[in-house]
């Protein structure tokens, strides 16, 4: 099983194999600085595919295994999500419900308008309600005459996932799924019961932010905001006067989220802009140039999170994922600023069956197999997990359609 995250600072795969008892194997994980993906989207398909080309070679020397097909994430800004219900009647002589009203009932609340460029990539059923009844998970054989879903369907624009499609392609690989990222990074590193009692996930990366919130269980949520940690090694490179990868190199091992948090005293070598002398600068000052920025992503998650009205309503708070995490300090400013608990967001490498802790940079990459390993499960019947099977029986509707 094969999973690809094409981020905007790197592109990650990993590769792992499915046991007989369904648990998973992580033979390989590879990753390569990015190229030609800007915020999500494929800006140059050239440069992007010769990339994931170099990637893909790698990954499969160390695994030894040929790639053919992968499961892709994608976090393209265009993203967007609707809730939807959708009612039908039962009308079998014994009222007893079957996958066929099921079916129907979700293909009915899919219907809701969309522009023409965007295509529908996932119906995520949140709920179903039978006979008035609420909160009902799997109705596959209960007794009603009324059969209600509820919905989540997110779509985004058909072009921005064509062109993922096409440039994978072109490396000679399948795609044989696309799944949003953010939920991708939730199998990672959520936990059951924070998605249960309300959660927000936000996946910082190198150029978007996403956001998907859970609650009872599944998907309300998702958005992919345009701002990232690229954002603050740029303001640091101007700051410093210096490059781009140094600034980058200065934020990852001497960059603070807030002046307040920095050690008294500390100096940082930092080479120029013209690589031959280096200068002191304290880390204090470092700080003082990246916290307005965190400062910036902070409040434009803060609004987003009032826009949509989850601000003070997910009792398990925020799990932040995504290589920005990192950023020393920023849970505890990030608590402070949005009063709200906070946590970096590990994967969680049990189901990987590895001891290896890998970075929440990897929260995409990995959750992909996870997830995969998940679908495959619930397919063959291990688990009755009816709302990921249907979820996956309506990303094939999707994908025959966008392809066909
Ligand atoms: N230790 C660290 N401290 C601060 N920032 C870090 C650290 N490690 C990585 N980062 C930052 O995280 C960002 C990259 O994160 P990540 O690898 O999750 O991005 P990506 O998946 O390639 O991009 P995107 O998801 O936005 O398309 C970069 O801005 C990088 O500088
Ligand atoms: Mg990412």
């Amino acid at each position: 099983m094969v999973g690809l995250d094409l981020g905007s600072t790197k592109m990650a795969v990993a590769v792992g194999e499915v046991n007989n008892d369904n648990s998973l194997t992580l033979l390989a994980l590879s990753q390569i600085d990015s190229s030609g993906m800007r915020r999500g989207n494929v800006v140059d398909m050239e440069s992007s595919a010769r990339t994931i080309d170099e990637l893909l070679d790698g990954v499969e020397r160390i695994a030894g295994t040929h790639i053919t097909t992968t499961r892709v994430g994608f976090n393209s800004t265009s993203v967007a999500t609707t809730i939807n219900r959708a009612t039908i009647a039962v009308t079998h002589p014994n009222h007893e419900i079957n996958s066929d009203d099921i079916n129907r009932a979700i293909q009915a609340a899919r219907m809701v308008p969309i522009s023409p460029d965007r295509s529908v990539v996932h119906i995520i059923p949140r709920q179903f309600i039978v006979d008035g009844y609420e909160g009902v998970v799997d109705p596959l054989g209960m007794m009603g005459s009324r059969l209600e879903v509820e919905v989540i369907i997110v779509t985004a624009l058909t072009s921005a996932l064509q062109n993922m499609v096409k440039t994978v392609g072109r490396t000679g690989t399948k795609v044989k799924e696309i799944v949003l990222s953010s939920i991708l990074s939730a199998e990672a590193v959520l936990q059951p019961a924070e998605k249960e009692m309300g959660v927000v996930l936000v996946d910082i990366g190198g150029g978007t932010s996403d956001i998907a919130v859970f609650e009872q269980g599944s998907l309300v949520y998702a958005s992919v905001l345009p701002v990232g940690g690229d954002y603050i090694t740029r303001d640091l490179a101007v700051g410093l006067r210096t490059t781009i990868d140094e600034a980058r190199r200065i934020k990852e091992n001497y960059g603070y989220a807030h002046v307040d948090l920095v050690p008294e005293g500390e100096m940082v070598d930092i080479s120029s802009i013209y690589g031959k002398d280096s200068r002191q600068v304290s880390e204090r000052a470092i700080a003082s140039i990246i916290q307005p920025r965190v400062e910036e992503l902070l409040e434009i998650l803060n609004a987003e999170l009032r826009r949509t009205g989850f601000d003070g309503v997910l009792p398990a708070g925020i799990v932040l994922t995504g290589g920005c995490s990192l950023l020393k300090g920023i849970i505890p400013f990030g608590e402070e600023y949005l009063n709200m608990p906070m946590r970096i967001g590990y994967p969680e490498n049990g189901g990987l069956g590895i001891n290896q802790q890998y970075g929440p940079e990897y929260a995409a990459v990995l959750g992909n197999l996870l997830y995969g390993a998940r679908v495959l499960s619930n397919l063959q019947g291990e688990k009755q997990d009816k709302l990921i099977s249907g979820f996956i029986s309506r990303i094939g509707y999707w994908f025959k359609e966008l392809f066909s």
